[in-house]
């Protein structure tokens, strides 16, 4: 396949990430069932699981060969030998989505033979769609988005979930605790998607995350690649497409001197 055919597919996800968005906002003047997962405060709701399965059909229909990966786990195909895999989050932030219904997005991500092909992270409130081809730069509605210059971390502002400070003994705590003392602010919005795609067009300057799935990073990935973003475990090592592992992005230097310091300390 050529870039041009990427480029095909991804106008009809784009289509299909829309159509899912309207489900999903005609739910919110629903009464939607929300049951806990792995921990009280890991939620699903019957459109996680409505969006996932609209996704499957989708792909199942337009593309038989390509494989499956979403976070609910619908599709019951064995999806590792396929060279084609679609990965998938109905609704990243689920939280945002039951409690404060913004915030939420939906994390739609192509990869062939393990590259990541086609990223779209869809801010669903505020119709924002961050998209990229790998090698044809990556976009903010129609935006084309900039290569990330560097900024230095006393100035720098960075997403983090206020719950990787607690519990100290964890060795990279009080790295953790240093990184929020020297940089400019600390933001938490409650999607990963959405916070990688912040970094991709600038507005934070890193994220990170002691553990996130490939549904929550493939997509943002394929964007930070079109504009020079770096990403990697927090020691630094590559990330794995169908592992979960704490992750990671930035600016290239910023991300070099906070990995730097998470290496050094470990
Ligand atoms: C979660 C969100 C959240 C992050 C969690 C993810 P979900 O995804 O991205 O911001 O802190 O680690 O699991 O469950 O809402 O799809
Ligand atoms: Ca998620
Ligand atoms: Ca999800």
């Amino acid at each position: 396949m050529n870039e041009l055919d990427w480029l095909k597919i991804k106008q009809m996800a784009i289509i299909w990430v829309k159509e899912a968005s309207n489900q999903l906002k005609a739910s919110l003047v629903e009464t939607i069932h929300v049951e806990t997962k792995s921990s009280p405060d890991d939620l699903v709701t019957e459109m996680d699981r409505k969006i996932e399965q609209y996704f499957l059909e989708k792909i199942q229909t337009h593309f038989s060969n390509h494989a499956f990966l979403g976070e609910e786990g619908i599709s019951e195909e064995e999806y590792v030998n396929e060279d084609t895999i679609w990965i998938i989050d109905p609704i990243d932030g689920t939280t945002n989505f039951v409690h404060q219904q913004y915030n939420f997005a939906i994390s739609v991500a192509v990869y062939h033979k393990g590259e990541g092909k086609i990223g779209l992270i869809y801010d669903v409130m505020n119709d924002v769609l961050y998209h990229a081809v790998k090698g044809q730069g990556a976009y903010k509605n129609d935006e084309r988005l900039e290569m990330l210059t560097d900024v230095d971390i006393s100035k720098a502002i960075v997403g983090l979930n206020a719950r990787w400070l607690l519990n100290g003994d964890k060795p990279y705590q009080p790295i953790l605790t240093h990184l929020v003392h020297k940089v400019r602010g600390v933001r938490s919005y409650g999607s990963a998607a959405l916070e990688m795609a912040y970094v991709a067009s600038g507005r934070l300057d890193g994220y990170i995350s002691l553990k996130l799935s490939p549904w929550d990073f493939a997509a943002a990935l394929v964007l930070l690649n079109e504009v020079g973003g770096c990403s990697s475990t927090i020691y630094g090592e590559p990330l794995a497409m169908l592992k979960s592992s704490s992750v990671f992005v930035g600016r290239p230097q910023f991300h070099e001197a906070v990995i730097n310091e998470f290496v050094h300390r470990r």
